[in-house]
Parts: structure tokens; C-alpha cells; sequence
């Protein structure tokens, strides 16, 4: 019997002879996207440079290389061959590299999430911690302290009653530790992205009109509960809430509202992004204040929505909720099977930077031909993409002027980012007029 490597090499050695016009053009594709991930990585190391971070040199190296690594496996090697089967291993291997480049992604990473997300589902639901822990905390954190009040025009009180920030910081380094210890999450992206899509949906229920008890927001750390877990526009945050658990266990005196925002936090700046001011102080509310469903922005709409749910969480301006959005989606990936869209944003999708802005106004986009929600896909290497939401950044005049504007200077988009994101976590939320904002170190800083 043929062992797997000799049946991939026969076959690709017959699709050589047969269909030379073929593997040239896989050879072709390869080179393609080959140039155009080290043009990428040409910009990134210079960009790096400059900012001395410490993500990049150990953590970004990593794990950025081992996420092109997965996209782009090295072909098996033969040993002991005669040297026609050098030759057409050396084909077969061309081959092979533009064939895994060129798969389709969703399957493979699909099916082990699925698994994933199937198994955590069941723990986390069955977990009675995670459904009983309202006003039961054990210590004098967040989680417990006094009772709740909300202002007149509808904020609830952050609690004066919390530990000190060397405190926080050991759970910002927890947090920051499982990270880099567990880098080859989705494919080689890290659980980064997705902890800051976590405290983003945490806060983004927020309705600063509403005044009854389930007015949203990340206050109350509900996002722990089944309904609004099981918001459709939460799919596949499972997975950060189960990559949290664990912390969450070490560090039982955290409100869960903190948590999430916290991890957030530390999902930015661990990803080379801009310091992000943090206050303690939230306190778990039960499930009785689950926002309802549909809160969530819809990807498949234009500008005019976009607006309003901004509008709807605090009146964020144009600048601001373009920043949030073109961070956000420089990092992480969409998944079929969470949402119906697939694939990265950029080519870096764990560091912060503005590539969303410089791909979105400087790149050349197409509808993408496929089975799933209708999104863009770059014409150039047909490997990144742009949600309906996204492209409003650019078809919307007014979006698209600010596009222009971070696509050419980092340090604002990061200034804008970094002040809408903080207050993104705060929504609803009042903190004492004289409560310290804090910043944390991130792993690096601590280390030099
Ligand atoms: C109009 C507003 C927005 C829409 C419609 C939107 C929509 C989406 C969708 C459809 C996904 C794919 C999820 C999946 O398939 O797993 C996604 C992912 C993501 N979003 Fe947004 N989003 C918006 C704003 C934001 C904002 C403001 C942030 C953060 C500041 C953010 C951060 C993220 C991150 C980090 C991911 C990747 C998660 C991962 O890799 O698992 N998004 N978003």
C-alpha cells in the first residue's frame, strides 16, 4: 500500500505531466501570495522597529510566524529517492505549497472548533458557578461589595470597595500569560483578538436611552448568562469566556464585568496596541438584566446603521467609531460557522496597527464568489476580507475621509482608539469623580 506522501507525490507528479498549465498556475498563485506576505512583513518589521515592542520581538515573531506557518505548511520531505523522484517531490512540493495556500481555510479549522465549541458549551452551561455568581462574591473585589445603585440618569455606581492595582495587574499578567502560553489558537492567531471582541460585545448591548434594568453594557458582566451569551451576534465568544474561566477561578474576588473588560484591555496592548485607561469597579448584576437580543451591529448593513448603533451606545463620533471599528478588524478573523463570514482583515490579524486602513483605501476590492454571507475579498491575493460594515468606511464620504486619514497616521488612529475604546468599557458605568485611571504594564515592560 501507498503510504499518504507517496500517493501526494504520484498524484502530483501525474498532474505535472498531464496538466503542466496547472501546476504552473499553483506555482504562480504561491509565488503570489508568497511576495505579497513578505511585502507585508517588509512594511510590519520597519513599523516594528520603530516601536520597540516587546510583543513583537518575542511574541509577534512567534506566533505571527507560526500563523503563516499554518497557512503555509512546509511539503513533506522524501528521503532515499532516486532523482526522478527528487524532481517531481521538488514539483510536488510546489504544488503542495500552492494548493495549502490556496485552501479553503473554514474546513479544517472549522471542524476543530465545532469539536471545540461543542465540549465548552456543555462545561461552561453545566458550571453552577457560572449561572449563581451574582451578588455572592467571596472578597472584597467587584464581585460582592454593597449594594447596587444607579444614578438618576440611569448609571450604576462603580464600588470604591476594590483591591489596589497592584492587584488587577497580577490578573492582567494571568491573563496576558495564557496568551502567549496558548498561541496556537485559531490557527495561530491567539486568543487576543477575540477577548477584545468579548469586552466589545459586552459593552456594545448598551442603550443610553434606556433606563429600565436591562439598558445593557458591560457593568454587570451578564454576557456570563444564557440569554445573552446565546445572542446570535455573540457566536463563538464561547471561547473566550472558557479561556477566562480558569483566571477567573484564581482570581475569584474580580467582578465579571471587570474581567471581560479587563481582558480587553489586555488583548490590545499585548498585541502592540495603544495603552488603554481602566477603572475597577463593576459589580455583578443577575440575570434578570440580560440586555435583549439584536443590539449587536449587523455586518450586512451600511453606513446609516452603523451610526445609529453608535449613536445609540454614547453618541460616539464618526472619528470614533470609525477607529473602533478599523482597529478592531485589524486584528482576529471572521468564521464561517460563527457568523457565515470568513477569513482575516489584514495580514497581521495579532497586531495592532492601522492595516485595516491602509488595505481598505489602498487595496483593490471584489464581491467575493462563494456559499456564505456576502463580503469583499482583496483582488490581489483573494486571501483577506471586508465585512458590508467595513466597506462603508470607505463607500460613506464622510467614513471615508477619516479612512484616508488613518491609513496615513497611526498615532492618531491609536489616540482616537485608545480614548473611544476606554469609554467603550465604561458605558453606563459611574466611576467617583477623583477615581484614578490606571494603565498597565504590559508583559515586556515588565520584564526590561
Ligand atoms: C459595525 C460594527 C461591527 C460589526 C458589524 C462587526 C462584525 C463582526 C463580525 C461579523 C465578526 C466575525 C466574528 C466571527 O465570525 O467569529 C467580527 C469579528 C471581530 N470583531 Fe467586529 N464588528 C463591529 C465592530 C467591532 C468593534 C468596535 C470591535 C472592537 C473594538 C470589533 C472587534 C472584533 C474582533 C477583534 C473580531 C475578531 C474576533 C476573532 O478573531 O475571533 N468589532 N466582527
Amino acid at each position: 500500500m501507498f503510504k499518504y506522501s507517496e500517493t501526494f507525490l504520484i498524484a502530483a507528479t501525474y498532474l505535472v505531466v498531464k496538466h503542466p498549465q496547472i501546476s504552473l498556475a499553483m506555482f504562480k498563485l504561491a509565488a503570489n501570495r508568497q511576495l505579497a506576505l513578505m511585502a507585508q512583513n517588509g512594511v510590519k518589521a520597519g513599523k516594528l522597529a520603530s516601536r520597540a515592542s516587546c510583543y513583537t520581538q518575542r511574541n509577534f515573531s512567534q506566533s505571527f510566524k507560526r500563523f503563516n506557518e499554518q497557512q503555509t505548511p512546509a511539503p513533506e520531505k522524501k528521503s532515499g529517492a532516486g532523482s526522478w523522484l527528487l524532481i517531481s517531490a521538488a514539483v510536488a512540493a510546489l504544488a503542495g505549497v500552492g494548493y495549502y495556500i490556496y485552501r479553503p481555510t473554514s474546513k479544517p479549522h472549522g471542524k476543530k472548533l465545532a469539536s471545540v465549541a461543542t465540549a465548552s458549551y456543555v462545561m461552561t452551561h453545566e458550571n453552577p458557578e457560572f449561572k449563581e455568581e451574582v451578588h455572592g462574591g467571596k472578597s472584597s473585589g467587584g464581585a460582592s461589595s454593597g449594594a447596587i445603585s444607579s444614578s438618576d440618569d440611569g448609571l450604576y455606581k462603580a464600588t470604591t470597595d476594590h483591591k489596589s492595582k497592584e492587584e488587577y495587574q497580577q490578573v492582567y499578567n494571568a491573563i496576558a500569560k495564557k496568551i502567549e502560553e496558548e498561541d496556537e489558537y485559531d490557527g495561530g492567531v491567539g486568543y487576543g483578538p477575540i477577548l477584545v471582541r468579548l469586552a466589545w460585545h459586552a459593552s456594545g448591548t448598551y442603550d443610553k436611552d434606556d433606563k429600565s434594568e436591562k439598558r445593557g453594557g458591560n457593568y454587570g458582566g451578564t454576557m456570563q448568562y444564557d440569554h445573552e451569551s446565546n445572542d446570535p451576534g455573540n457566536n463563538g465568544l464561547i471561547h473566550a469566556r472558557k479561556f477566562l474561566e480558569p483566571i477567573h477561578k484564581q482570581f475569584d474576588w474580580i467582578s465579571r464585568g471587570d474581567l471581560f473588560s479587563l481582558a480587553g484591555v489586555v488583548g490590545i496592548q499585548e498585541m502592540s496596541g495603544p495603552k488603554i485607561d481602566w477603572r475597577p469597579g463593576r459589580q455583578n448584576l443577575p440575570a434578570a438584566n440580560q440586555p435583549p437580543h439584536g443590539r449587536l451591529p449587523d455586518a450586512s448593513q451600511g453606513a446609516t446603521h452603523v451610526r445609529e448603533v453608535f449613536k445609540r451606545l454614547n453618541n460616539f463620533t464618526d472619528e470614533e467609531t470609525v477607529a473602533l471599528i478599523g482597529v478592531g478588524h485589524t486584528i482576529g478573523k471572521c468564521h464561517k460557522e460563527n457568523t457565515g463570514y470568513e477569513g482575516p482583515w489584514s495580514f497581521s490579524p495579532n497586531m495592532v496597527t492601522n492595516q485595516f486602513f491602509d488595505l481598505l483605501v489602498n487595496e483593490e476590492w471584489q464581491i467575493k464568489k462563494w456559499d456564505g454571507q456576502t463580503q469583499f475579498e482583496d483582488k490581489k491575493t483573494q486571501s483577506l476580507m471586508m465585512l458590508p460594515t467595513d466597506f462603508a468606511l470607505v463607500f460613506d464620504p464622510k467614513f471615508k475621509k477619516i479612512s484616508q486619514e488613518f491609513a496615513k497616521d497611526e498615532g492618531k488612529l491609536f489616540n482616537v482608539f485608545a480614548g473611544a475604546f476606554a469609554r467603550l468599557l465604561e458605558l453606563g458605568t459611574e466611576f467617583p469623580k477623583d477615581q484614578e485611571v490606571w494603565h498597565f504594564k504590559t508583559l515586556e515592560e515588565q520584564d526590561s
